[in-house]
């Protein structure tokens, strides 16, 4: 490390702080990573800034999901070559699944981009940075290999020290001191024939419960009052931990374990996952939301099509009866359990008849709401290659009529919360508006609350008295 004779007082007068700028593009899992980059660049002195131009390291944490996410990230890089033209010694590094999947060859085509580092190659990223130019001509480090669970528990605590309000990005912002995710595995053995995550995220690795749950206690020791666990696929979260002769006892899956262990902790209040496979949604894990108050009464459970043909051609392994059959388990708990899903349209060979299914299933499904795509080719799916591939036209005029189907239904089910007596985990406080206040009911509904006091991080009972689309407003009880 560069000035390391020198003692911390020494190193202050002769250096400012060096301030790191991240913009997060994409999933919660991106979110949850550049939380982690934070924490690791501080460790090198690196303090936060939301302002690019006052940063001496610019990092994009990428997204490849769709192309238009992609596209995104070239223009935004672009426009930093312009940025670097005016503050030669700033750095710019480029992380996540864009990385992953093009990062050696933006290397080669932008000279202006210093240092490339994919979703499981983040610890090497103050390493790269640090050393790059002046001990090393290493600019890049890819790759599945690098285990979290082999890594020390990251440091939460200094996390959302650098994360704190004041100085979080805009998107780490949205993200608060209540409500935090806590990464449990990485990576997807699916290959669902449309997706880019298994060539970008590697394969499924989890991380020990052990260190799950302690990183689960330094954040409710931080104020956490709601925690989601993340994973591609948490379902199946821990498989790969088992040994070959273990099996699942009474069907308890790893998953299941874990979800028990972090739903005791105390001072937890809402415990919630994301995402699950319908493939690997068991009956025994339905069964979690009928143990364990905690885990409340919503699921994102996507689904991608209401066609058995097109969920084939996707290999979701789920039929769309099966898929109901795992609506009817968590139905028959909490027959008012709110879901929320995503779907595709425009998958290859997409029929009128396969769409109208999708929208048949929305119909009966009556999810709280849904993510909706059109589908985008990406480098290296099977379904790329598929013949008869959706002309865009078609795919923006079935995702306006899935989405005004959807809304309509969204909707109905925000007007039925008027009247409703709800608690409310309140998460944050709003940024202008005076006395206003933001939090999600059980069934993770947004609600705005007026109050005369600071409510942040309490669990308050709240009326419903009006609904939008969007969210419902409510007063204090
Ligand atoms: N095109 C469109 N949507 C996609 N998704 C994943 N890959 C693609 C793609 N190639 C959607 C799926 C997934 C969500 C995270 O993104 O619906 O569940
Ligand atoms: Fe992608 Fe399918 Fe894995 Fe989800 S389950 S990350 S959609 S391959």
């Amino acid at each position: 490390m560069p000035n390391s004779t020198l003692s911390d007082n020494e190193n202050k007068q002769t250096h400012p702080p060096k301030k790191i700028h991240v913009e997060t593009w994409g999933c919660q899992m991106n979110s949850a990573d550049s939380e982690r980059i934070y924490a690791l660049m501080a460790q090198k002195g690196y303090q936060p800034t939301l302002a690019t131009e006052d940063a001496d390291l610019i990092v994009l944490n990428t997204c490849n999901i769709r192309e238009k996410a992609r596209h995104k990230v070239v223009s935004r890089l672009g426009l930093l070559r312009d940025m670097k033209s005016l503050k030669p010694g700033l750095k710019i590094a480029l992380a996540g699944c864009v990385a992953q999947a093009e990062g050696k060859s933006l290397l080669k085509e932008l000279p202006y981009l210093d240092v490339v580092v994919g979703p499981g190659t983040i610890d090497d990223l103050p390493k790269l940075i640090t050393e790059h130019g002046e001990k090393s001509n290493v600019n890049f480090s890819l790759g599945f290999q690098k285990m979290r669970r082999d890594l020390p528990t990251p440091n939460v605590k200094e996390i959302r020290t650098v994360s704190s309000e004041e100085v979080a990005t805009a998107s780490l912002a949205d993200k608060n001191e209540v409500s935090r995710y806590l990464n449990i595995n990485q990576g997807c053995n699916n290959f669902c024939t449309f997706c880019v995550v298994p060539f970008t995220r590697g394969p499924e690795i989890s991380r020990h419960p052990d260190d799950i749950a302690a990183d689960a206690e330094a954040l409710i020791r931080q104020g956490a009052k709601e925690i989601t666990l993340l994973g591609q696929n948490v379902n199946s979260y821990g498989l790969d931990l088992m040994r070959p002769e273990e099996t699942i006892e009474g069907e308890h899956t790893p998953f299941i374990d874990l979800l028990l262990k972090i739903a005791a902790l105390d001072g937890l209040e809402r415990l919630r996952f994301t995402t699950s496979n319908p493939h690997d949604f068991t009956y025994p894990l339905a069964q979690v939301f009928k143990l364990e108050p905690k885990l409340g009464r919503y699921i994102h459970l996507p689904v991608q099509s209401g066609s058995d043909s097109m969920l084939e051609a996707m290999h979701r392994k789920t039929t769309v009866e099966e898929y109901f059959q795992r609506l009817s388990w968590l139905r028959e708990i909490h027959p008012d359990m709110a879901i929320s899903s995503d779907l595709i349209v425009g998958f290859p060979g997409e029929s009128d008849q396969d769409f109208d299914d999708t929208l048949s299933l929305l119909k009966k499904a009556r999810f709280s709401f849904v993510f909706a795509f059109k589908y985008s080719p990406r480098k290296g799916t099977a379904a790329s290659r598929f013949k008869q591939q959706i002309d865009e036209s078609i795919k923006t005029q079935r995702l306006a009529e899935l989405n005004k189907i959807q809304d309509q239904i969204t909707l109905e089910h925000n007007l039925g919360e008027i009247g409703e007596e709800r608690e409310v985990l309140v998460l944050y406080k709003h940024k202008k508006e005076e006395n206003t206040y933001y939090g999600r009911t059980l069934h993770n509904r947004l609600v705005k609350i007026h109050a005369e006091k600071n409510i942040v991080g309490r669990l308050m009972p709240v009326c419903i008295r009006e609904a939008s689309k969007i969210a419902l407003v409510g007063t204090l009880l």
